[in-house]
């Protein structure tokens, strides 16, 4: 079961309604540029590498629904369904990598309408089959790092739901698990939305893998007490100083450090940012309706009238990371972004 996938029987991109988990599973399908934008903005489809893939077939997408008939017409229509799909989420790269690849692939001399079409969603559907052909590699270089018996904490959810298939930080621990190794998951709730209790351990479940979930505040006193022994995030953007990932990995990267306990970063090259500093990096600030109301119910969690500041992620200093894992193999302290591109 893939998390999102190009659905041919009728031209549309078709995923997990995310929201909706684990209480019920059900596809829908996006047919136009604004429904993928809609799909994105409200997490229905979330996690770094599936917002690539979705960025591609969202560009696909444009060009399909183009009603231009020259060239420039459907270029200009693809250009600007890609800069709409990328303002809908600005921290993670893997969203505006997965437009920018297609529309340059596409942006050749020689094309024809017909080839635009054709050829963006070739290369869209190859980005997504490579997704898992990674996270498989990903995975197996990660599990070198795990250990029969292991306690592993995780946040948020860097699993098959963030990808196609398979996951990054969840990956490896599946990966570890193929080969034998017992692990069990600890899984941080990951307010306000949840993605640790509702994606990553309904993932896990599905998978037999033994997960407990806690609240974000107890992971400190659980590394305390010595029941945790390694943590695994995914990343949404890795550059030369930072690990930009879901608000509270870095409280768990100063409380890993703090604890003596191995901080890994699993995510795949397309993550990794080696231009940008962190001046030209925007963290994502949320609706702030998302902390002040509670569950579907809406019910009141903050006083009307209260500021709120809901910041969708932080930033990991290099230092507090015990090692990068990739497709490309894994990289211990100094990590240089450059020769992990370079593999
Ligand atoms: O806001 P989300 O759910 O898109 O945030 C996702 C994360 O922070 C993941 O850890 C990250 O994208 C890596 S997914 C393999």
């Amino acid at each position: 079961m893939r998390t999102i996938e190009w659905d041919d029987s009728d031209s549309s991109v078709k995923m997990i309604d995310q929201t909706l988990l684990p209480g019920e599973l059900k596809f829908i399908k996006c047919k136009n540029v604004a429904e993928i934008c809609e799909a994105i903005q409200n997490l229905r489809v979330r996690g770094a590498p599936a917002l690539g893939v979705c960025g591609a077939l969202g560009v696909a997408l444009a060009a399909r629904t183009s009603s231009a008939n020259t060239v420039e017409g459907m270029m200009k229509d693809i250009k600007a369904a890609g800069e709409a799909i990328k303002k809908t989420r600005p921290t993670a790269i893997n969203l505006s990598w997965g437009v920018d690849e297609i529309i340059q692939i596409v942006e050749v001399e020689g094309m024809d309408t017909r080839l635009i079409q054709n050829i963006s969603l070739d290369e869209a559907k190859k980005m997504a089959n490579e997704d898992i052909a990674i996270n498989k590699k990903l995975g197996k270089n990660g599990a070198k790092l795990l250990e029969d018996g292991d306690v592993v904490l995780t946040h948020c959810n860097a699993g098959r739901l963030a990808c196609v298939d398979w996951g990054t930080a969840l990956g490896v621990i599946r990966s570890a698990v193929s080969s034998g190794a017992k692990i069990r998951v600890i899984a941080c709730e990951t307010r306000p939305l949840n993605q640790g209790s509702r994606l990553t351990a309904w993932e896990l479940q599905q998978d037999k893998i033994p997960v407990h979930v806690i609240t974000d505040s107890a992971a400190g006193f659980l590394m305390s007490e010595g029941v945790i022994n390694k943590v695994i995030v995914g990343a949404d953007r890795i550059t030369q100083e930072f690990v930009y990932n879901k608000i509270g990995t870095y409280s768990l990267s100063v409380l890993a450090k703090e604890h003596g306990i191995p901080f890994y970063v699993a995510a795949p090259i397309s993550t990794l940012d080696p231009e940008s500093w962190e001046e030209h990096i925007k963290i994502e600030e949320r609706s702030h309706d998302e902390i002040r109301y509670l569950g579907k119910a809406k019910e009141q969690n903050v006083p009307e009238g209260v500021p709120i500041l809901n910041l969708a992620f932080d930033k990991t200093p290099m230092e507090n990371v015990s090692a990068i894992i990739t497709e490309n193999g894994i990289y211990h302290p100094p990590i240089l972004i450059d020769e992990i591109i370079l593999g």
